[in-house]
């Protein structure tokens, strides 16, 4: 059954879009830091690794909650691996190698959504008349500057 929650068809179509970018970028981000959180090796390892840790389980909650905003909205959630790698807008990249350079490759992607997340909270909100999702995209993007910082303050 159709939403009746006075967004037109179009604007529902074009916001649970976005949302399943999104959601191809935080799958994406959360597997590279998972794999870091698996491979990163040096004298911060413990430290690293559990830091890691915590920060693909937000990433994990974030991509449940923009799957289930999809589905509120009407429309079906991206689900398989090949979407995912299609839709992407991050790139997975090869070993990190130093501890360093996955602390950065981390940071750079979660700036990119961010970036991205800025220019689709006016879109949603201005363009497709959709409050509700813009909310739930701002406070998405304050995660990830939440995160971001705490990267950042490892390699400044
Ligand atoms: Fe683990």
């Amino acid at each position: 059954m159709k939403p009746n929650i006075g967004i037109n068809d179009t604007h529902l179509a074009a916001t649970s879009n976005l949302l399943n970018l999104l959601l191809a970028d935080e799958f994406t981000l959360y597997a590279k830091t998972r794999n870091y959180h698996w491979n990163v090796t040096g004298p911060h390892f413990s430290d690293l690794h559990k830091f890691f840790e915590g920060q693909y389980e937000e990433l994990d909650e974030i991509m449940d909650s923009v799957a289930e905003r999809v589905r509120m909205l009407g429309h079906y959630a991206v689900g398989t691996l090949t979407d995912f790698a299609k839709m992407t807008r991050l790139t997975e990249g090869q070993d990190a190698g130093t501890d360093k350079k996955m602390i950065q490759n981390l940071l750079d992607d979660h700036e990119t959504i961010i970036r991205e997340l800025r220019n689709d909270v006016n879109e949603v909100n201005d363009k497709y008349k959709d409050a509700g999702t813009a909310d739930f995209l701002t406070g998405i993007m304050e995660s990830h500057e939440k995160m971001g910082w705490m990267l950042r303050a490892y390699i400044s």
